[in-house]
């Protein structure tokens, strides 16, 4: 594969954009692809290479667009499909490549497939959702419950049969046994893909087969996912089926005859390490990259984040690429789940996210160090947190808007509009408030990735773990560069090999000379270029 050795999306970073918080571009509140289009400066300026844009497509938004109405078109609230185009050409000038959101577990209920499918039991789309009659005393087909808590059926008086869910009941599974389903995705990728986009992410890309015999889930042990503990079963017959990768396989070779390659990056919402390589085929044949939920899960201490790489490292397929990410728009921001809002911390998490072997994706706000928002009950708009607060404040939190500069609106809406999520961010911390300041995290974000893409052991190198004291973690990439985290709080001295601080997260050591020792204090992490 040696083509691939320097493909963008391996050398470069990636940022996801949570469209309706980055930036209002008509002042109705919600962000839009005017508002990316107007702030592509920023992600140049940034050195990013990719965009993940969460999905932009039609949507009655009970799952704010995960719940899909029509795959081949642009939701009004975001801009028009010309919008779009302008956005995949505007980004390429710059060297920025375009990954929209595929959505093929499940639609909408309100996509014309789904009002069909419902419609009788024997209209065109009936078999295109995963149907089913009641067991005999009435109640549901299986034992399957639903990502978001409750069962995974719901029955539909019209027609007297149950439809699967793994999401909420207005998010109908498809049923990807139906060679159809299959067919209409290949044309829906297609055009995508003929539009210049670079590829896709795909949403729960573990999840679309199900059990053909409908298998009730077994019960959850203690060795199983946290999620599956709480739901009371181990998602077996659900999701996680062998067969999907006969379908990503088969969407690899498309992605493939395509020039240039478009890349397939998955979500795959499992909860076990062991369970990801598999999605990587034997290296070059599924997907290019595939998310670690384990390691976005995990805490932020030396030895769990070291084990969870080095077993990344270890159990990959010859030729497959890790992806490292601290924050997405399903899971509180790195400033708060790993850093607590410790400078050091959150330094340290950018430093190791940006210097790993694997493609860093950032998310909205991480370059400035931005923590979860405050949320209040009525504020809510994700359906978690409609439904658990105050159990759980669900995800609107790290879906709070994007601060762009001080004042009414932050930037990121006109001063007199209403956000559709609450803004509250302190004051300065935001892009205005960080971009001259050679001290500021976004400076520090905008030299790490710099740094990354001019040296290529950085970005291409191999991971070589050195030995390091309790608390401490430090590897090497290639034969240049030595990354040292002290995720402590005391004091430490490591040997290594002599050479320069690159860049440290106290930035008064860059530049800073190391002959055989370097001492950091607590929480303070450094790349020494040997020389
Ligand atoms: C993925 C998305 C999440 C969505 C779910 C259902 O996990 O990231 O936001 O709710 O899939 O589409
Ligand atoms: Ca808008």
């Amino acid at each position: 594969m040696a083509e691939l050795a320097g493909a963008w999306w391996k050398t470069g970073v990636i940022y996801e954009i949570y469209p309706r918080s980055f930036a209002d571009s008509n002042g109705d509140g919600i962000g839009d692809l005017g508002g990316v289009i107007a702030h592509l400066d920023h992600l140049e300026w940034l050195g990013v290479r990719g965009i993940w844009l969460s999905p932009v497509s039609p949507s009655p938004n009970a799952d704010w667009g995960y719940d899909v109405a029509d795959y081949c078109n642009v939701d009004p609230d975001f801009g028009t499909l010309e919008a779009l185009d302008e956005l995949i050409a505007g980004s390429r000038r710059r060297g920025i490549e375009i990954l929209l959101d595929l959505v093929p577990n499940h639609t909408s209920d309100q996509h014309p497939w789904f009002i069909d499918s419902r419609a009788s039991r024997t209209s065109s789309h009936r078999d295109w959702y995963v149907w089913a009659d009641p067991r005999p005393d009435g109640s549901r087909p299986n034992n399957w419950v639903a990502q978001f808590g409750g069962a995974a059926w719901t029955l539909d008086p019209r027609t007297d049969q149950y439809y699967l869910h793994n999401f909420t009941a207005a998010q109908p599974d498809l049923n990807w046994w139906n060679r159809d389903v299959r067919k209409a995705f290949d044309e829906i990728i297609e055009f995508w893909w003929d539009r210049g986009v670079a590829g896709f992410r795909i949403d729960v890309c573990n999840m679309i087969v199900k059990d053909d015999e409908l298998r009730d889930n077994p019960p959850a042990t203690d060795a199983d996912a946290v999620v599956e503990q709480i739901w009371g079963q181990r998602f077996e017959f659900n999701a996680n089926r062998p067969e999907v990768h006969e379908i990503l396989k088969h969407w690899r070779t498309r992605a493939d005859s395509y020039d240039p390659p478009r890349v397939l990056l998955g979500e795959t919402d499992v909860h076990h390490l062991a369970m990801i390589p598999p999605f990587y085929g034997n290296g070059s044949d599924e997907l290019h990259l595939a998310f670690s939920l384990p390691w976005l899960h995990s805490e932020f201490d030396a030895e769990t984040l070291r084990s969870v790489v080095e077993a990344t490292e270890r159990g990959l397929p010859e030729g497959a690429w890790p992806v490292w990410t601290g924050s997405n728009l399903d899971t509180s921001r790195l400033a708060t789940r790993w850093a607590a809002g410790h400078p050091g911390k959150l330094r340290c998490a950018l430093l190791m996210l940006l210097t790993l072997r694997g493609t860093p994706v950032l998310y909205q706000g991480d370059e400035i160090g931005l923590t979860d928002g405050e949320m209040t009950k009525a504020a809510l708009r994700d359906p978690i947190g409609l439904q658990y607060w105050p159990h759980a404040s669900g995800r609107d939190p790290e879906r709070t808007p994007m601060p762009w500069a001080d004042g009414p609106g932050r930037g990121f809406t006109s001063v007199d509009a209403e956000p559709w999520l609450p803004i509250s961010t302190p004051d300065h911390c935001d892009v205005a408030g960080q971009i001259g300041d050679p001290d500021s995290v976004l400076t520090f974000t905008r030299d790490l990735i710099a740094l990354r893409a001019t040296h290529p052991d950085l970005h291409s190198g191999a991971y070589v773990s050195l030995p390091s004291p309790p608390g401490t973690w430090a590897w090497r990439r290639g034969e240049t560069f030595t990354t040292i985290l002290n995720l402590s709080d005391v004091s430490v001295e490591l040997e290594i090999a002599p050479g320069t601080v690159a860049i440290g997260t106290r930035r008064l050591r860059d530049g800073e000379r190391v002959d055989r020792a370097l001492t950091l204090d607590p929480w303070e992490g450094a790349s020494v270029q040997t020389t």
